[in-house]
């Protein structure tokens, strides 16, 4: 019987491509400057020094580039990286083994690093702070503590939500606690070109301007659009990514042409229709849209308000006048 082989070279598909997509050098990691800035000078010192970089943490809405930094930094040291996350590290043996397993200089990445509870925190201290990992053996008065010594090693933590980290992990970060920006609308533009290359997609620089103009200033959304792009070209028997293939591609997913999806808009609606514009707690709204506080809050609320649609107040969440037009008029 005769076998077809896959051929992954020449149309790459499905989880593949997001790791084609992520950059694998700095010149090819487009913007976020202050940040590269930074780490730049962190690396270069601790390289000289021969001594793993101090921990770091960066924080922002998902897909503006926090894992990929990780790698980057993991790539430039020449380095292991151990990926975990805070919800995968659920009892504090769970990370008295991660942290042992250790080689000398690893990174360790722990993702949604905000999630982790409250005993393997404070594990986590002095193992960050010291490099030791103080253990509890046995149960009562004949408990003893004992102390191991773990290999240098750097932590790397990401979090969609910073405010729900606590301050004394946080603290310890101390090579930076970074703050990862939208993209500018040009930056998107030049990530979306330089994946249609990856991928071997030839799109006109009008069909690449409304890509990046739709995306949230997000490289992940920026990414995915161009995929569902490709996928309505090639069903229509086109050779190329046009701006009519975008506009009808994004208009089927329910993406308005601020980037806005089906998502964003019932928020916004559910704050004119049932509280008045608001101000409303976080909590009241989730629960009048059947959504979950988390995801409104990392996922919908910070374009929103980085356009100037919605706002924060102490008293809860409200729309402005802007994005109470843009509803409006949709
Ligand atoms: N600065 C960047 N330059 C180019 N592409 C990027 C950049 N940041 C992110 N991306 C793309 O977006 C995808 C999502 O980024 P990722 O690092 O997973 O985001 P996060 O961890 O913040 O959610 C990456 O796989 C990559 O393709
Ligand atoms: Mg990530």
């Amino acid at each position: 019987m005769q076998t077809k082989e896959k051929d992954t070279t020449e149309r790459p598909e499905g989880q593949f491509l997001d790791k084609m997509l992520r950059p694998k050098t700095w010149e090819n990691y487009i913007g976020q400057t202050s940040i590269k800035q930074n780490l730049d000078i962190l690396l270069r010192a601790a390289k000289e020094r021969e001594h793993p970089p101090e921990h770091l943490l960066f924080y922002g809405p998902p897909g503006l580039g926090k894992t990929t930094l990780a790698h980057l930094i993991s790539h430039e040291l020449d380095v292991q990286m151990k990926v975990t996350s805070g919800p995968a590290i659920e009892k504090v043996g769970d990370l008295a083994s991660v942290l042992t397993n250790l080689t000398p200089g690893d990174i360790l990445f722990i993702d949604e690093i905000h999630r982790l509870n409250k005993a393997v925190e404070e594990l986590l201290y002095p193992a960050m702070e010291s490099g030791s990992l103080d253990i509890i053996i046995g149960k009562g008065p004949s408990a003893r503590s004992i102390q191991l010594d773990l290999p240098p090693f750097t932590l790397i933590g990401a979090t969609t939500r910073i405010s729900l980290l606590s301050s004394p992990l946080r603290s310890r970060f101390s090579g930076g606690v970074h703050r990862m920006v939208f993209y500018t609308e040009e930056e998107i533009q030049q990530i979306v070109q330089k994946s249609a290359g990856i991928l071997g997609i030839s799109i006109d620089k009008d069909a690449l301007v409304e890509i990046a103009r739709r995306s949230r200033y997000t490289p992940r959304t920026a990414n995915h659009f161009l995929k569902r792009c490709r996928d309505y070209a090639q069903v229509n028997k086109k050779d190329s990514v046009d701006l009519h293939t975008v506009i009808e591609s994004l208009n089927l997913l329910g993406i308005d042409p601020l980037g806005l999806s089906t998502a964003d808009r019932d928020l916004l609606s559910a704050l004119i229709e049932k509280f008045q514009g608001g101000p409303v707690g976080l909590n009241t709204l989730a629960v009048s849209l059947s959504e979950d506080e988390g995801t409104l809050a990392e996922f919908n609320e910070p374009y929103l308000i980085q356009i100037g649609f919605l706002e924060r107040t102490p008293r809860g969440r409200k729309i402005t006048e802007k994005g109470r037009q843009h509803i409006e008029n949709y």
